[in-house]
């Protein structure tokens, strides 16, 4: 059987963690590509020169040129700036849309085939980006944001509840900026609403940690962004479509305005719960809001929109 292909484009924080983490699960080869060829090498070969102590057998790739990726399963873009202090994700839309556009342009071209899987922020913006230039259908084109959230959710639930992090369930919904729509009804702890674990006022400070999360990172690095965890949250992706896990996940996807009066959103990438498997996303999953969480949504997918609408597409 053929081994599956993975590229991952840009071979920076995020993008190196991820083909070691790739590479330690055996997936998949993997193709890293950046503009700076001599990073994509140097961190390709430092990951296969990690492979006998570790004990894997994927091969990992470094590259400038596409043609080395011709006919990935997988497509992963992660090439971009990142975000310095002060700055907004927003601040970034159109230095990376130039990235991510000429970055899809390639894709269609060599893997026309492909599932891809966004990174770059602002992520929803970045998203419908690369969906409209590959011209991928839906199903394939999809934006990593709901899992990293949900699991800094869960993580922080976690911490306030003294409880073990595999016992939380989060989920986080909306676009991936400051007013994400973290969904306090559908998650839980052993099966149990949080709401038994923490007071109100508790989740409310557990909520607020979690839409700036990503800054408090920024903050503290000064340098760069996070990578351990988007890292670990695109492995959770890939490995949901190559092995077909059906799991039920936060991704930015395309909506059309086909899942009716929750949602409402329409013409525009946004995070909802979907379940990805072997086709991408095979299903959107309706939920019931609250009226809060049903403002917020709103709020979220607006500031979405104003965001696509600045966007030459
Ligand atoms: N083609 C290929 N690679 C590119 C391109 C391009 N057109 N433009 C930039 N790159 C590469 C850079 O050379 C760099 O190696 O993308 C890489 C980005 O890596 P980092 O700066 O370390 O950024 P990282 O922390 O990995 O984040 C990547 O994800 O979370 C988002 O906002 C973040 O948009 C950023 C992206």
């Amino acid at each position: 059987m053929d081994r599956k292909k993975i590229t991952i484009v840009g071979a920076g924080n995020i993008g190196a963690t991820l083909a070691l983490l790739l590479a330690r699960r055996e997936t998949a080869d993997i193709t890293l590509i950046d503009i700076n060829e001599g990073v994509a090498k140097g961190k390709a070969l430092d990951i296969m020169e990690a492979s006998p102590i570790l004990g894997f057998n994927a091969h990992v790739v470094g590259t400038g040129n596409y043609e080395d990726t011709a006919n990935s399963d997988v497509v992963v873009i992660t090439a971009g700036f990142p975000r310095k202090p002060g700055m907004s994700r927003d601040d970034l839309l159109f230095k990376n849309y130039e990235v991510v556009k000429s970055v899809s342009e390639k894709i269609r071209e060599y893997s026309p085939e492909a599932f891809v899987i966004v990174v770059t922020n602002p992520l929803d913006a970045m998203t419908y980006t690369a969906l409209k230039i590959t011209g991928f259908p839906k199903e394939r084109v999809m934006g990593m944001a709901g899992v990293l959230d949900s699991a800094r959710f869960a993580y922080f639930i976690s911490e306030k509840t003294g409880v073990s992090v595999e016992n939380i369930n989060a989920f986080v919904i909306g676009g991936h900026g400051d007013d994400m729509v973290p969904l306090r009804k559908f998650t839980t702890v052993a099966g149990l609403p949080v709401s038994e674990f923490l007071s109100k006022e508790e989740l409310e400070e557990v909520i607020d940690r979690t839409r700036f999360a990503g800054g408090e990172i920024v903050q503290l690095l000064k340098t760069g962004s996070a990578f351990y965890a988007p890292a670990a949250s695109i492995l959770e992706m890939v490995l949901s479509i190559l092995w077909n896990k059906r799991k039920v996940l936060s991704a930015s996807v395309y909506l059309d305005g086909e899942i009716g009066e929750y949602y409402g959103a329409s013409g525009l990438c946004v995070g909802v719960p979907i379940v990805l498997g072997k086709d991408g996303v095979e299903e959107i999953i309706k939920l019931d809001l609250t009226e809060q969480e049903w403002k917020e949504w709103k709020r979220s997918v607006e500031s979405v929109r104003s965001l696509i609408e600045k966007l030459p597409l």
